[in-house]
């Protein structure tokens, strides 16, 4: 199998018709409705992730459990979308929902990185669901002007990605599905040696826009541990 490129990032619209869209929030919201009743909690069942500053379910792992998961409608969708764009079959799917928010404890924040949790090239979209305010989404230097249910495509292995510093006050959220799986016939791992260059590369891009992320530059001094 020849190489697989990364994706060149760009913008998908109008990604999840609005029965998918409402079928996804009711699995939100019935986790948080379970958390209520078993300990007066509605993140009870959602982790809380300072580095990012926000609150998660990661719905992949929720395929085999007891805790509300994806519809089996949302789940074929996601796996179309993805065998659409590699042209042939995807195994694994993993699948987070998030909430940016300051009650996960810390300040919402993208440090630029780029991304180990997939073993080859990545193929991944991050999508806006709901949102109290606008908040802008970086690959490399490609400044994307988000909006809801508009996903980006791009790799997470191989491109620094980012979002510059944005003040949340205590009511304000911004959430997003974030998907990735990787090419079924990608044959080149990707090594040890390529993600430390990308640690490398994010750290360079941080400092190249160091101006926009303040805040954000003082959280990682602050905290240690990568970010999602
Ligand atoms: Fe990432």
């Amino acid at each position: 199998m020849a190489k697989i490129d990364p994706i060149k990032p760009h913008i998908e619209e109008n990604f999840f018709t609005p029965e998918e869209y409402a079928s996804i929030y009711k699995s939100v919201q019935d986790t948080m409705d379970i958390g209520m009743k078993e300990a007066n909690d509605p993140w009870l069942h959602f982790r809380k992730n300072t580095n990012n500053g926000f609150l998660v379910i990661f719905f992949s792992e929720r395929r085999h459990g007891s805790l509300p998961g994806l519809s089996k409608e949302v789940e074929d969708k996601i796996r179309k979308k993805f065998e659409e764009k590699t042209g042939g079959p995807v195994d694994h799917i993993g699948i987070l929902w998030a909430r940016y928010s300051p009650l996960s404890g810390e300040i919402p924040s993208l440090y630029p990185h780029q991304d180990r949790s997939e073993t080859h090239t990545a193929y991944m979209f991050t999508i806006e669901l709901d949102k109290t305010l606008d908040w802008d989404f970086y690959v490399e230097d490609d400044k994307f002007e988000m909006k809801k249910n508009q996903a980006i495509w791009f790799s997470g292995t191989n491109q620094a990605h980012w979002r510059p510093d944005k003040y949340f006050g205590d009511e304000d959220y911004y959430d997003i599905l974030l998907c990735q799986t990787h090419h079924g016939e990608d044959e080149n791992p990707l090594e040890e040696e390529h993600y430390l260059d990308g640690d490398d590369h994010a750290t360079e891009v941080a400092q190249k826009y160091a101006h926009l992320l303040q805040q954000t530059l003082e959280k990682s001094m602050r905290l240690q541990g990568p970010c999602q």
